[in-house]
C-alpha cells in the first residue's frame, strides 16, 4: 500500500503567498511523486475555533477549493475534500480527547497566541483544535504532512495520540512527520512575524493583480538603521529575493552593503518575479471559478473517496475501544 499524505488549510479567506510557498508547493511535489496517496482537505470546521462570519465561511470554503485547483492540485491524482463533509473526523477527535489532559493542551504555543488575540473567545473548540487536527491526519493513517513550521507543535500532539492509541488499544496509527519545504516560513510584509491572513498588510493573495503586488511590495518599509543593521522590512525583501531572484541575490546584497542599492529597483524586480508565478494560477482560476458544476463534482467525489477510508478507520477504532 502507498504511504499517505494529508494536508489542510483553514477556510479563513483566499490563499496567500505564504500558504502557497509553505504548504501548497509541498502538496504539489508529493502529488506528482507517485510514491504517495495524497489527500488534501479544506479545514472548514477548524474555522469555527476563532470568531468567524457565517456568510464568509460559506464563501471561503469554496474559495480554498478553487485556489487548490488553480494552483495545480488535481482531483485525478489527489483526494480533495471539505473536512465538514466527513463526520468521522469529529467522532474520532472525541475518542482521542480522552487521552489528552487539559493541562497538556493549554500549554501549546498556538493556543496561547490565540487566546491572547481573542481573549473573549477562549473556547473548548480552540483548546481541542490540535486534537481535531490529529484526527484529520490519523483517520487516513497519513504519515506525512506538508505544513509550515508553526504547525510542528500540533504534529507532536498527533504523534503522542498515535503512540497512546497504539499502546492502549493496539491500533496501527503511524506517527506523522512534517514534510519540509524551503518556503516553510515566509515573513510578513510588515516585517513582524509571518505572512498571515489575520494580519492586514502582511500578505500577497494568489489573486492579487500585478499592480496590487507592486503596491504591497513597494510599501515594505526600508528606512535604514544607524549602524548598518538590516531592518525587518529589508530582511523580508531579502528573503523574498532568496526565493524569487536567486541568481541576482548577490548583486543586490552587494549593492546594499555598498549603500548603492535602489530599493525601488529591488522591489520591482521582486514584484515581476512573484507575478510570473501568480499569472498562470490566475489564468487557471479564471476558467475554473466559472465552472460551478465542475467544482461541485470535485467536492462530491472527494468526499466519497475520503469517506470510504474514514469509515474503515472508525470501524477498526470502535472495535478496539469496545464500542463495536
Ligand atoms: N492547523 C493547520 C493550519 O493552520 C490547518 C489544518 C487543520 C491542518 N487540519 C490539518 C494541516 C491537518 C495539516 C493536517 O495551517
Amino acid at each position: 500500500m502507498k504511504k499517505r499524505v494529508l494536508a489542510g488549510i483553514r477556510a479563513t479567506g483566499r490563499l496567500h503567498l505564504g500558504n502557497y510557498l509553505g504548504a501548497i508547493k509541498g502538496m504539489l511535489i508529493l502529488q506528482e511523486s507517485n510514491e504517495y496517496e495524497t489527500i488534501y482537505m479544506v479545514a472548514d470546521a477548524h474555522t469555527l475555533t476563532t470568531p468567524f462570519d457565517v456568510a464568509q465561511l460559506r464563501k471561503n470554503r469554496r474559495e480554498v477549493i478553487i485556489d487548490y485547483l488553480s494552483a495545480g492540485l488535481n482531483p485525478e491524482k489527489s483526494i480533495i475534500f471539505l473536512q465538514s463533509d466527513i463526520p468521522e473526523h469529529f467522532e474520532l477527535a472525541f475518542y482521542f480527547s480522552s487521552l489528552m489532559s487539559i493541562a497538556r493542551m493549554q500549554h501549546l504555543p498556538t493556543y496561547k497566541e490565540k487566546i491572547k488575540q481573542y481573549p473573549n473567545d477562549n473556547t473548548m473548540s480552540l483548546l481541542n483544535y490540535p486534537i481535531l487536527m490529529a484526527s484529520d491526519i490519523l483517520i487516513y493513517k497519513a504519515g506525512l504532512v506538508p505544513v509550515g513550521i508553526d504547525q510542528e507543535p500540533h504534529l507532536e500532539v498527533a504523534r503522542e495520540i498515535a503512540r497512546k492509541m497504539n499502546q492502549k488499544y493496539h491500533t496501527d496509527f503511524p506517527e506523522p512527520i512534517r514534510f519540509i519545504t524551503k518556503g516553510e516560513y515566509i515573513p510578513s510584509l510588515t516585517g513582524e512575524g509571518k505572512m498571515s491572513k489575520s494580519v492586514e498588510g502582511s500578505y500577497i493573495n494568489l489573486t492579487d493583480t500585478i499592480d496590487v503586488v507592486r503596491k504591497k511590495i513597494r510599501s515594505v518599509a526600508t528606512a535604514t538603521k544607524v549602524g548598518g543593521q538590516m531592518t525587518k522590512g529589508v530582511q523580508t525583501l531579502f528573503t523574498l529575493t532568496d526565493f524569487y531572484l536567486p541568481e541576482e541575490k548577490n548583486r543586490f546584497k552587494q549593492a546594499y552593503d555598498n549603500g548603492t542599492l535602489q530599493f525601488v529597483e529591488l522591489k520591482d524586480a521582486i514584484t515581476e518575479a512573484i507575478y510570473k508565478e501568480l499569472a498562470p494560477i490566475q489564468e487557471k482560476r479564471y476558467d475554473i471559478e466559472k465552472d460551478t458544476t465542475y467544482i461541485n463534482s470535485v467536492i462530491v467525489q472527494g468526499a466519497e473517496k475520503a469517506h470510504a477510508i474514514a469509515r474503515q478507520t472508525m470501524k477498526e477504532v470502535k472495535e478496539k475501544i469496545g464500542l463495536l
